[in-house]
């Protein structure tokens, strides 16, 4: 069963003129960090990916060393711990799927690292879903026992309950953080952790454009000296 189609909202980061605004992805990654990381990994992102655009070097090597991984086995095959570097990955909520259903009532929260890509209608979607749950299911809908009733997911009833409330989360920047202020912040976010070569793209797209508009400029100019003498 489908569910109800998701509003089309004007993103600007969508834009092929336009780039990513860094102020609204530092403001996502924290709404992930605070509130969604609780329950979804983002196992495709190392924290060397967040230096530049998300934070500075010495930002993302703080926040890498708050969590401990493992060392290789040494000669003994012992494994010790260590304070995490810039090449590692994000960690983990859970254990494996099974600890991660557990504590979901036998739901699975999906990685998010390519969630945008991954479901119908992308960021519409996604941020639909987030400021979608109505305060009672309407009139004449059932749902499950431990489900909760959202008109966008497929099906209406998601295992996901709302996460996103009114001033949960503090930005630095001073953003007031309304629900649909995190929504659209963390979808963001979520796009470019999908495709953090996307701005680089679309920068070369211009740079092709301009070196290709000169070249077939000189070929015209060319062209014309060459054939000059010809009548
Ligand atoms: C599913 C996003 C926070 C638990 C999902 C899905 C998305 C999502 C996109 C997939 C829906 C689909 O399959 O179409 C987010 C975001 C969060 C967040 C952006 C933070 C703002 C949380 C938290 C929890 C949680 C805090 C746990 C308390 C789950 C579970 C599912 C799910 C269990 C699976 C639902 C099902 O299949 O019925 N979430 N989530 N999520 N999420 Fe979250």
């Amino acid at each position: 069963e489908e569910g109800l189609h998701a509003t089309k909202y004007p993103w600007v980061h969508t834009k092929w003129s336009k780039t990513f605004d860094h102020q609204a992805l530092r403001r996502g990654f924290q709404v992930y960090q605070e509130v969604c990381a609780a329950c979804h990994s983002l196992q495709r992102i190392p924290y060397r990916t967040l230096v530049g655009t998300i934070m500075t070097v010495d930002e993302a090597k703080a926040l890498a060393e708050q969590n401990e991984y493992d060392t290789d086995p040494n000669d003994e095959g012992e494994i010790e711990k260590r304070p995490g570097k810039l090449s590692d990955y994000i960690p983990s909520p859970y254990k494996n799927d099974e600890a991660a259903r557990a504590a979901n009532n036998g739901a699975l929260p999906p990685d998010l690292s390519l969630m945008v890509k991954a479901r119908h209608g992308g960021c519409d979607y996604i941020f639909s879903l987030l400021t979608g749950y109505p305060e009672e299911p309407p009139a004449g809908a059932t749902v499950q026992e431990g489900l909760n009733f959202n008109p966008y997911f497929p099906g209406t009833g998601i295992a996901m309950a709302r996460v996103l409330y009114d001033g949960l989360v503090e930005y630095e920047d001073e953003t007031p953080a309304t629900t649909s202020q995190m929504a659209k912040d963390v979808v963001e976010f979520l796009h470019w952790a999908a495709e953090p070569e996307s701005d680089e793209r679309k920068k070369m797209g211009w740079k092709v454009l301009a070196l290709g508009g000169l070249l077939f400029g000189v070929s015209i100019w060319v062209k014309k000296y060459k054939w000059s003498t010809i009548k």
